[in-house]
């Protein structure tokens, strides 16, 4: 089943929505003007996007976070592409902090002087399509595909939004020497939360006091981001979720997927990915 051209294009070997995305903004953002003291967010959908988003938010606007100002992490730490509420990026104060599902070929070329920091973070391929098909049912504007396998079939054929997770982690994995990157998992960041968050200050220069950093471990737990309205993606603009049928934070678990996919899909997802990320040095999620 091919998905319907109300939901997806292709435009330089990548599916984007029609409705959000045009072909001549994506050629226009090579040339986006880069400052070296931007940070850049990447990641596959479904990897912990607004987790990690989240905690640079955190990170660099802690001081802010008080009880009267009510800016969402969507606001903060916003999408280079999707420019949902159509923020001046041009005139952002410094830092400024950006997001994006791009694949390493069509992101700013700014972003190969190395100066600018660029954060990747990874999930296991198995949990991703699970929350991803979760995803396709809350989002209006996805297309809905109750079936798992037919969903899994379109994953694994790289016909979703964001095309192939095994290109695009490849190719930012395989071309990590032309940016200044770190590469993180989503797994280490539940195993270890204090600790990434630690390594991300180190790449980016920040100091926080115990005290600070104590906060920012606790406000990007699952449960203390499900609870805040700036943070838990509730609130997306255009009314974009339908909140009866589930949740943006929905598990925040690693390995769901073995609640999900049968022993035969398992079989079937492997025989296509597992080869083929043999030489990724994510190869321990398998024994998630
Ligand atoms: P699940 O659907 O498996 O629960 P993205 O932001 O890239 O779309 O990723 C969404 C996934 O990250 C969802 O996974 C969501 O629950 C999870 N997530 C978001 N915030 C999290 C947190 N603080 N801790 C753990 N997982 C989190």
């Amino acid at each position: 089943m091919e998905p319907s051209e109300k939901y997806l294009y292709k435009y330089k070997g990548m599916y984007f929505h029609p409705e959000y995305v045009t072909p001549e903004l994506i050629d226009s953002l090579e040339e986006f003007e880069i400052r070296v003291s931007d940070v850049f967010l990447i990641t596959y959908p479904k990897s912990g996007t607004v987790w990690t988003q989240n905690i640079l938010s955190l990170i660099f606007h802690e001081g802010h976070r008080d009880e009267t100002e009510d800016i969402h992490v969507i606001d903060r730490v916003p999408w280079l592409e999707y420019n949902l509420n159509k923020l001046d990026y041009a005139n952002r104060p410094s830092p400024r902090l950006f997001t994006t599902h791009l694949p390493y070929y069509l992101v700013p070329r700014g972003l190969k002087n190395k100066r600018v920091k660029v954060i990747y973070v990874a999930r296991n391929p198995k949990d991703v399509l699970v929350s991803y098909f979760h995803f396709s049912k809350i989002v209006i504007t996805l297309e809905e595909i109750p079936d798992f396998n037919i969903f899994m079939e379109r994953f694994l054929a790289g016909k979703v939004h964001s095309s192939s997770w095994l290109d695009h982690v490849r190719g930012w994995y395989d071309h990590r020497d032309e940016f200044s990157i770190l590469f993180l998992t989503y797994e280490e960041m539940i195993k270890d939360l204090r600790g990434v968050v630690l390594r991300i200050c180190d790449f980016l220069g920040k100091e926080l006091s115990e005290d600070d950093l104590d906060t920012v471990v606790k406000k990007a737990t699952f449960e203390n981001m499900k609870e805040d309205p700036r943070a838990n993606y509730e609130t997306m603009p255009g009314g974009l979720l339908e909140k009866d049928k589930g949740h943006f934070l929905r598990k925040g678990t690693v390995g769901d997927w073995k609640n999900t996919m049968t022993v035969a899909q398992n079989e079937r997802f492997e025989e296509v990915f597992k080869e083929k990320m043999k030489d990724l040095p994510f190869n321990y999620v398998w024994n998630n």
